[in-house]
């Protein structure tokens, strides 16, 4: 069966699985409703399920001997008060699908039904509806749970209000930054605010070493590089007229490639040791990795191109996001690529994670059909003899 018939079968029930995951949106790790309405869709329409997590499935389509492709949807949603006066909106208090994730599974169950009803091709698909991508990072244990044992490819897409509708984008090597986070508890000595000779000032420290770090990205990256550093928190002292024990910064890190990654650890963790001493107090300084850069395959991103839905127009990304992804971990496994599925018009203008963000769900189909058009051509050329 080709596309538009499967579509046109399928169509209203893929718009009815979309509402109804928006209205029973589930935080990162407590998809247990999300998964059973995604479960309970798949089999019924003869697609094999397996949960290797507690929550979160795969959906797997086998024929014949051939290759195996894996697409990927997150499903989870975020702690926003939905705004959006739908008819289908939340239904859990304080919870909010506003980064799209309900989208992304109704695109992958979707493509599923294309793979499902479509003959031409041998092989294997798996479709990965992974939890927590918001938090905690569900690809990793799904990974080491096998979903990519023996894949070839793995395609992903990211619904993009901030390209209009109708255009896909997306660029070879990295799409999106690394977001690793850092906090530096910074020890001094308390003392009378009118004494500050007597004791070691945390505060002073702490606001030198803020100031600092501004020079890691200035004088030690390279321009053309790219990377942020923010401090996104300070905490120190309980009265106007003493000096605290301790101040306490945290921050983020982002880059693009993983060798300026493993800098800017080592440097901010120079730094802030240093910085410290200088003024006579300690940093102790805690560093945590997050989502690696996400970089794209170049013959994946020529494989999508060249199979192109005529509902979409491909355009090559200005720059990367600074925003993070853990489909960054597929990546670093298996060749793949991630793509931005825009969705912007005049009426659907609001950034994701916005508590009025919104899509035309006519995109759905769109995103279907680039897994199907891409993954299909895949497996029909690769085809064992
Ligand atoms: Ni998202």
């Amino acid at each position: 069966m080709k596309f538009q018939e499967s579509l046109k079968k399928h169509y209203f029930d893929i718009v009815k699985l979309r509402r109804q995951l928006h209205q029973k949106p589930e935080l990162s790790r407590q998809e247990r409703e999300t998964t059973q309405i995604l479960e309970e869709f798949l089999t019924s329409k003869g697609i094999a399920v397996t949960r290797p997590l507690p929550t979160g499935l795969v959906a797997t389509i086998k024929r014949g001997q051939g290759p195996v492709i894996a697409f990927r949807a997150d499903i989870d949603a975020l702690p926003v008060k939905e705004e959006t006066n739908l008819p289908f909106a939340s239904k859990n208090e304080g919870i909010m699908h506003a980064c799209g994730h309900d989208g992304h599974a109704a695109v992958l169950a979707l493509a599923m039904l294309c793979f499902l009803e479509d003959e031409s091709w041998q092989g294997e698909v798996r479709g990965i509806f992974q939890p927590s991508e918001e938090m905690y990072g569900g690809a990793k244990p799904m990974i080491e749970k096998g979903v990519l044992d023996q894949v070839e490819l793995i395609l992903g897409l990211h619904i993009w209000p901030e390209i209009p509708q109708g255009i896909v984008g997306s660029c070879v090597g990295t799409i999106m930054a690394s977001n690793d986070r850092f906090s530096v508890k910074i020890k001094g000595q308390s003392a009378h605010g009118a004494t500050p000779h007597l004791g070691v000032d945390p505060i002073v420290s702490a606001c030198n070493m803020v100031n600092s770090l501004q020079t890691l990205i200035s004088r030690e990256i390279a321009p053309w590089e790219g990377a942020v550093l923010t401090i996104g928190s300070i905490k120190a002292g309980t009265a106007y007229n003493i000096i605290p024990n301790e101040a306490v910064i945290e921050g983020t890190i982002r880059t693009l490639s993983p060798v300026i990654r493993e800098k800017m650890e080592k440097s901010l963790k120079r730094l802030c040791s240093y910085s410290a001493k200088a003024l006579g107090t300690e940093a102790i300084v805690e560093y945590i990795e997050q989502y690696p850069p996400t970089i794209n395959h170049k013959e994946v991103i020529e494989l999508v191109k060249a199979n192109l839905p005529e509902t979409l127009e491909y355009k090559t990304l200005d720059h990367p996001s600074m925003a993070a992804e853990d489909f960054a971990y597929y990546l670093e496994e298996v060749p793949g690529a991630l793509f931005f599925l825009g969705s912007g018009t005049k009426e659907y203008h609001y950034p994701l994670h916005h508590s009025k963000f919104q899509f035309d769900e006519k995109i759905l189909s769109f995103g279907a059909e680039l897994f199907y058009n891409a993954g299909l051509n895949y497996l029909q050329k690769n085809v064992c003899q």
